[in-house]
């Protein structure tokens, strides 16, 4: 089996911008893989090659072994696209808009219906299938836009920001649902700003930043290369911290607050509570802040030589 996806370096210009900048990636068939990086990073262009709504400027992308541009066709139909921006009908009833979707993937009227009833069902909105997208809630909106992606039965499910803007309730049903596609052999393309999101659903993950591919690697590795920040209130303020062995990176008083910056903040905090308890401060709270993905790609793209 082919790669579900495969780049060499895939170029897109925009007059004078390089927005994909020799981007050479691979996901395997199978795989639940993290498209990251900042605002403009290039994410969306990425996607949108594959889909062949932009189209490349130099370099290649295939699809389950589809070239994008020579075997559109192909590469089309084995992907299925939740975008970033809704760009659906309006003027149907959804159930409609989704059978319209199939039907342009080759799919029979009758089988089309059903499937149309089946992702309706799986992403939550069945009883609204009568109405139009207009009169749909925005959280209605992302789940009729993972149907939309759903009615094909891709083998390659492609989710750009799909939990920008959602309750915790649909965030969670969003990942439950893709996750369960995932297990059962379907391939995921995922881009987020949630850094939770991709530690929990994505094998590994790239960071794209100003069109060029910074890092390859899981997300648990990633998460090892930011700093968390514990801190910590006392029964007593103090005005300077306290010299602490080792482990702190960087330790300063905060609004009242002990703060310490450690490597892993989980395994560092009991020793610091003893070293306190120790020191004869008396601890009243405790609070470990992780690293953000934001902080991450300060760091990553200042060590690659980027500018952020
Ligand atoms: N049609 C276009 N014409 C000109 N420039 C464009 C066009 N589409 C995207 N760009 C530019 O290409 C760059 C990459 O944009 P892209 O939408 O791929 O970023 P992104 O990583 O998806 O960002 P975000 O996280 O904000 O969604 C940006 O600088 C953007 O302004
Ligand atoms: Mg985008």
């Amino acid at each position: 089996m082919p790669p579900a996806i495969e780049t060499e370096r895939l170029v897109k210009e925009y007059g004078d911008l390089r927005a994909l900048d020799e981007v050479s990636l691979r996901v395997e068939d199978g795989e639940f893989f993290g498209l990251l990086g900042p605002n403009g990073a290039g994410k969306t262009t990425f996607i949108s090659i594959l889909v062949g709504l932009v189209r490349l400027s130099g370099g290649s992308a295939r699809v389950f072994g589809h070239d994008v541009v020579d075997d559109y066709r192909e590469a089309r139909d084995a992907i299925g696209i939740a975008p970033q921006e809704f760009n659906v009908d309006r003027f149907f009833p959804i159930e409609e808009v989704l059978m319209h979707k199939a039907g342009y993937h080759g799919i029979t009227h009758d089988e089309a219906k059903e499937r149309a009833h089946e992702v309706l069902k799986t992403v939550g909105i069945y009883e609204k299938r009568e109405q139009r997208f207009d009169w749909l809630s925005g959280g209605m909106k992302r789940r009729l836009l993972l149907a939309r992606a759903l009615v094909t039965d891709p083998d390659l499910l492609i989710l750009d920001e799909p939990t920008a803007g959602v309750d915790v309730e649909l965030r969670h049903d969003l990942w439950e649902i893709v996750s369960d596609l995932n297990a059962n052999g379907t391939t995921v393309l995922l881009t987020t700003h949630y850094i939770e999101e991709a530690e929990r659903l994505c094998d590994r993950v790239a960071i794209l930043d100003h069109g060029e591919v910074v890092t390859v690697e899981s997300p648990e590795d990633l998460m090892d290369r930011g700093t968390d920040t514990i801190y910590v209130t006392l029964e007593a303020d103090l005005d300077a911290p306290p010299a602490l062995d080792g482990y702190a990176i960087d330790a300063w008083i905060d609004a009242g607050r002990l703060a310490v910056q450690v490597d892993d903040g989980g395994a560092v905090a009991p020793r610091l509570l003893r070293d306190l308890s120790d020191g004869g401060h008396e601890v009243v709270d405790l609070e470990i802040a992780r690293t953000s993905l934001e902080d991450i790609f300060v760091d990553l793209t200042e060590r690659s030589g980027g500018i952020s």
